[in-house]
């Protein structure tokens, strides 16, 4: 179900159910420009875990795509490796499906957007075919506080992959447990919801950790991932 655009509300049952009330576009601007810094940082990685459609995930992939589109405008493949990694870096998890598909189109469209204003007559299906496939994987239908996908109990774990560019053109996948992420972090209540929902929230991929490593080497985290992937050119992640 689409909210009208600029709506908050899509009806009141699922306020009632599900507490969605989308934030409107000033909050959501207001609260960016808390970080602006980072939000202007193409691989500077976010996370939503309660995501709905999307209206925060869209405007933080506005802001680094305006970025690239100002830096790598001589350049269509710097372009489109950049607003790769750009997409690559934005995470969303909601547990009702219609707002996961809204959230991955609108994510998409913007992407199209700014491609097609700048590379009209040259884009390529495979980078449109990469960013389909990031947004399929990154935007997560599940459940952030028993961190299972899909709105059932019982579910399979939700698994994040990691997307790191290496060597220019390459990218490294990695997958790792949204539960390995949160080392603390207990299912359901408690913890988990602490670490998502209050002010502590976690870095994705410990790299928050990973920086405060002190010299006696307390304090250290370096999660594990489930899966390793070779790597693979920015333009083949569709077929791969
Ligand atoms: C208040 S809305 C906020 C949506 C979005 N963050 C925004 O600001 O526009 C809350 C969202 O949380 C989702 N939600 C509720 N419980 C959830 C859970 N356990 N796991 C993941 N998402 C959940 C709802 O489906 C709804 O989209």
């Amino acid at each position: 179900m689409q909210a009208p655009k600029g709506a908050q509300i899509k009806s009141k049952i699922r306020v009632a159910e599900r507490g969605e009330v989308l934030t409107g576009e000033r909050e959501v601007n207001a609260m960016l420009d808390l970080v602006k810094p980072e939000t202007e940082r193409i691989d500077s990685r976010f996370l939503e875990p309660a995501c709905g459609t999307g209206n925060f995930l869209v405007e933080i992939l506005r802001r680094k795509l305006s970025v690239v589109d100002g830096r790598y405008k001589r350049s269509r493949q710097e372009w489109e490796r950049n607003a790769v990694v750009a997409v690559s870096s934005v995470y969303g998890i909601d547990i009702q499906l219609d707002n996961v598909e809204d959230c991955r189109e609108r994510l998409y469209a913007l992407f199209l957007e700014f491609y097609e204003r700048r590379w009209r007559q040259n884009m390529r299906h495979e980078c449109r075919e990469s960013v389909r496939a990031i947004l399929g994987l990154n935007i997560i239908w599940g459940d952030a506080l028993s961190l299972t996908q899909g709105d059932q109990p019982g579910g399979p774990p939700i698994v994040f992959a990691e997307w790191s560019p290496v060597n220019g053109s390459m990218i490294k996948r990695r997958d790792f447990e949204f539960r390995a992420l949160l080392p603390e972090a207990e299912p359901g209540l408690g913890r988990a919801q602490e670490r998502l929902f209050g002010e502590e929230q976690e870095s994705l991929f410990g790299t928050r950790q990973q920086s405060l490593v002190s010299d006696t080497g307390q304090g250290v985290f370096i999660p594990e991932p489930v899966r390793d992937y070779p790597l693979v050119h920015f333009l083949e992640i569709g077929h791969a």
